[in-house]
């Protein structure tokens, strides 16, 4: 199965098919039962992966790096202010060059724009580590972990409680592909935009899943197998976190939301996480959280999609 996507991109979720999804967890699973089982393989044996950094990472940053060094490869982090696409030279030249160089790059950028142009001008396979609009190897992971704690994905229902963002934009995408009843709980402005419910609404229909939008966030988290979080204010939007605050107030996943969602509903948050605001200490630190587990498949979700597209 490794190579199978050989020199893709893996931009967006919406560009892969439900099968190409499933063939994602497939080896996500193999990869970690592997390395679980002390039975790592080269797979991107002397393979060299360039990292472009815009903006902070712990996961994103240390989980490829390693996932190259397990594989047999290199990962090399290239802060965007320590390389010239800090001082002026264009993407496309950017991209251009270290495609000579390299076997796959990974970018985490501002604007979503940065990595479809770094995908038009490479011709070496780009990963999107994180955009303003999406964020797909996180939704790859968080459906792993969901696939492992459940033992299925098609007709789980996975409520978001926040800000619809570039994490809650890649779930609905997954969602889509994998037959997963979404439910969305935003406050009015802060709701899925057109361009990812156009998006959804081409997907759905191939797998039967279902998307509400539940402005209450007791009432979405009725049904919920999962329910899910994030930050309210995102990298790029830290001059709102006040205003931000006072508007979500309704929306952290404590104690008392918990009540109202199923026993056996799970919690999980991309990382990092707020305290006190999105999400409280207990359910962070409570049974209930799946998020440090969520956190480690990071690295076997983005092994899987490495390993598909460079090797
Ligand atoms: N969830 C996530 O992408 O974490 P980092 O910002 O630490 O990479
Ligand atoms: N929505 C968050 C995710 C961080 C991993 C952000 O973009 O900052």
């Amino acid at each position: 199965m490794p190579g199978l996507y050989q020199g893709r991109n893996f931009v967006s979720i919406h560009d892969y098919t439900v099968e190409d999804m499933q063939r994602i967890f497939d080896l996500c699973k193999i990869l970690k039962l592997e390395e679980q089982t002390n039975q790592r393989k080269p797979i991107l044996k002397d393979k060299n992966l360039g990292m472009i950094f815009e903006k902070s990472s712990t996961r994103t940053r240390v989980s490829f790096e390693i996932g190259m060094n397990q594989m047999g490869g290199k990962a090399l982090f290239l802060s965007s202010k320590d390389i010239q696409l800090g001082r002026g030279e264009t993407i496309a030249d950017t991209a251009k060059v270290l495609s000579r160089y390299l076997d796959g790059l990974m970018a985490r950028v501002f604007s979503h724009d940065t990595i479809l142009q770094l995908a038009e001008n490479a011709t070496c396979p780009v990963i999107n580590g994180l955009s303003d609009f999406l964020h797909p190897c996180q939704a790859v992971a968080d459906f792993f972990t969901m696939y492992e704690k459940r033992g299925f994905l098609k007709g789980l229902h996975l409520t978001y409680i926040g800000d619809s963002n570039n994490v809650s934009n890649s779930l609905m995408m997954a969602a889509a592909k994998t037959g997963v009843n979404i439910t969305i709980s935003s406050p009015s402005g802060y709701t899925p935009n057109e361009k990812i419910m156009k998006w959804w609404k081409e997907d759905a229909p191939l797998t039967g899943a279902s998307l509400n939008i539940v402005p209450n966030p007791v009432k979405a988290v009725e049904k919920a197998d999962f329910i899910y979080t994030d930050v309210w204010a995102s990298m790029g939007q830290e001059e709102e976190t006040e205003k931000r605050r006072k508007i979500f107030s309704a929306y952290q996943v404590n104690d008392a939301l918990l009540d109202k969602a199923p026993d056996e509903a799970l919690v999980l948050h991309c990382l990092p996480a707020h305290r006190g605001d999105e999400i409280t200490d207990s359910i962070m630190d409570g049974p209930k959280a799946a998020v440090f587990d969520e956190a480690e498949n990071r690295l076997h979700a983005q092994k899987a999609i490495m390993a598909l597209l460079m090797s």
